[in-house]
């Protein structure tokens, strides 16, 4: 969603605000804004449209000092303007960035209408501007102002404040959204990833619930909500620096795509035993716990709850254990019913979305056996809220379509499904021969990138389409719901997935020679089934475009276009199906010319409701 970065040091501070801008654009990017401190001087430059608008700007109007504030928006309240971007002030020497929505500002805002405070932008942001100014009438430092401020404000923030009266430091305050603060010597930085520090530091704390911290050049000091002063452990990272470079590739989707190999095999790196899973990598306590454990409750938004519903298949069929999967926005807002001794899985690239964190939360006070988070961002809300955590190790994802945090959030699954299907009846063998499924996986996936440019090929003929329909049974129908939102998601092509059996209940009447239709067809035990759905929709004159292995046995002919995967361990199929529907949702987008790795309406990190 939007992101912060903040810096108090000696040098000049701009260049590394917009730099870790430039490195959080992919959460939220309809206009960016800086503010920095020189000499009393406040100079505050806003852009509508990118960062690059913002550097831009910058260039021609270049500002200097050593405390600075930036943010990248994602509108929520108020339309994409400069007048909406942040940071927000008020009374010529407050500046504000947040993240996150202010529910009670509508109230607050009359508040201070009615105490003369003149609003300059429609966001919720502005009202936190205002509140520290009559805040700071009776408060000793800025430090208390802020503290008295963050008591009133009711919903998520991650919110930086500086000061044109108080220059050497800017006071932090989170609740519902990250912020990491960055140590440096002589100078300390906070943001809302720590991806945007990497240029500057790899040392971190990662402020908690309720956190307000004040921080200089020399010190950064904690208080939690009872306002005591408190001690955060230090985290050093080994994030990659370049994670946010695209090398070689044209889209850092495109890159994304081509190191699923790789970010597969550091996934199982060291986890897999010669016939199994070592249960450890689930954390401390995995073990008792998958041993007690009868039913499993997933929960998740969008492409990771795609990853969820396969695991339901695998969880049911492998590891004979009963499993719900629930979009996490709808699980959060209703009674559920909690099976005994059930495990709560929250799966998330970002590890800080906003209805998934909310049904962890609301899952520990309904009596879960425990919880445990498939996640890719070590230090996230929902790595340190959950039980157990299994870290997804893809590295940064930069492109706003999620691709390889998708499969290895499924590798995450598979590797569940065997430390659980080991407790419950899941034979020896089946294990050695799971495992070694597992293990041949980076090489299927290499094979199945070599297909690349035949998909490519595949492409021209969705660019003039409106619409387009997935079509997959069994665990290969969430690939073609996946398949379908990330059609939607870049190319803007209208795409919907059905289980095919579903067909002919209703979707068959959208057939026609318009219509394309992607199935998802691998050799397996509902292939036959299958077979007879894909006639069904040749029948009545639908372009077909099949993605099978050479034992499905389908032939191209003028009504349909079959693409031959690498044969598979039908266990592993569905990881290996995704990448070509990755592709060809890419290719289309290419020609279609959106904007790839940031699409239109859409941010990466969904921290707001
Ligand atoms: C789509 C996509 C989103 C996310 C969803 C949840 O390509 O990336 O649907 O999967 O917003 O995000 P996380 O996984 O960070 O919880």
């Amino acid at each position: 969603m939007c992101g912060i970065v903040g810096a108090v040091a000696q040098r000049d501070v701009a260049e590394i605000l917009v730099e870790g801008l430039r490195r959080l654009e992919y959460r939220g990017y309809d206009s960016a804004g800086v503010a920095v401190l020189d000499n009393n001087n406040l100079q505050r430059v806003r852009r509508l449209g990118k960062v690059a608008e913002l550097a831009e700007a910058l260039t021609r109007e270049p500002v200097s000092g050593g405390t600075g504030i930036a943010h990248t928006r994602w509108a929520t309240h108020g339309e994409p303007s400069e007048r909406n971007a942040h940071p927000h002030m008020s009374a010529e020497h407050i500046a504000v960035v947040h993240n996150g929505i202010i529910e009670n500002h509508v109230s607050l805002k009359t508040a201070l209408e009615a105490k003369g405070h003149a609003f300059s932008s429609d966001t919720d942001t502005e009202v936190i501007a205002h509140l520290v100014v009559e805040e700071l009438k009776n408060a000793s430092s800025l430090l208390h102002a802020v503290q008295n401020t963050v008591k009133q404000l009711k919903g998520a923030y991650g919110t930086v404040i500086i000061d044109k009266n108080d220059p050497e430091r800017m006071i932090v305050a989170r609740s519902g959204s990250p912020l990491v603060v960055g140590l440096g010597i002589g100078e300390n930085f906070v943001a809302s990833d720590q991806l945007a520090l990497l240029p500057v530091t790899r040392r971190f704390i990662y402020l908690e619930e309720g956190d307000v911290a004040e921080i200089t050049r020399r010190s950064v000091d904690i208080f939690n909500t009872l306002g005591e002063k408190i001690v955060r452990e230090i985290h050093e990272s080994s994030a990659n620096y370049d994670a946010a470079d695209k090398g070689p590739y044209r889209h850092f989707m495109l890159k994304e795509t081509f190191e699923q190999p790789e970010s597969v095999t550091s996934t199982l790196e060291g986890r897999l035993g010669e016939h199994t899973v070592l249960e450890e990598t689930f954390g401390n306590g995995a073990a008792t716990l998958f041993h007690q454990v009868q039913h499993v409750q997933i929960v998740a938004c969008g492409t990771s709850y795609h990853a969820g519903m396969v695991a339901r298949y695998w969880l049911e069929t492998y590891a004979g254990i009963s499993c719900n999967v629930e979009i996490a926005s709808e699980f959060r807002y209703r009674k559920s019913f909690v099976q005994p001794n059930s495990l709560l899985v929250s799966i998330s690239q970002s590890g800080e979305t906003a209805d998934t964190l909310a049904a962890l939360r609301l899952a520990k006070d309904l009596g879960y056996l425990g919880s445990l988070t498939i996640c890719n961002v070590a230090g996230s809300s929902l790595v340190r809220e959950s039980d157990l955590a299994f870290m997804t190790r893809a590295g940064a994802e930069i492109g706003v379509a999620s691709t390889k945090a998708f499969t290895t959030q499924l590798v995450g699954f598979a590797m569940l499904t065997l430390a659980i299907g080991k407790h419950h009846g899941l034979t020896l063998d089946k294990q050695k021969e799971l495992t070694a499924a597992l293990k041949s996986l980076p090489r299927k996936l290499e094979e199945t990138l070599e297909l690349a440019k035949s998909i490519e090929g595949l492409a021209e003929d969705f660019a003039d389409k409106h619409h387009a329909l997935f079509l997959g049974r069994g665990d290969q129908y969430p690939i073609a719901m996946e398949g379908a939102l990330k059609l939607k998601e870049i190319s803007y092509i209208h795409a919907e997935a059905y289980a095919a059996g579903e067909l002919k209940h209703g979707p068959l009447a959208l057939i026609d020679a318009e219509m394309p239709i992607i199935v998802v067809a691998p050799n397996n035990d509902l292939l036959e089934k299958l077979k007879s759905n894909v006639e069904e929709v040749r029948a009545r004159g639908g372009q077909l475009y099949v993605f099978a292995d050479a034992a499905s046995q389908f032939k191209s002919d003028d009504t349909m276009k079959v693409i031959q995967i690498p044969d598979v361990h039908p266990w592993l199929a569905p990881i290996v199906y995704t990448l070509p529907l990755q592709l060809l949702s890419y290719y289309v987008a290419i020609i279609k010319g959106t904007d790839v790795d940031q699409p239109r309406n859409l941010a990466k990190s969904v921290t707001v409701e």
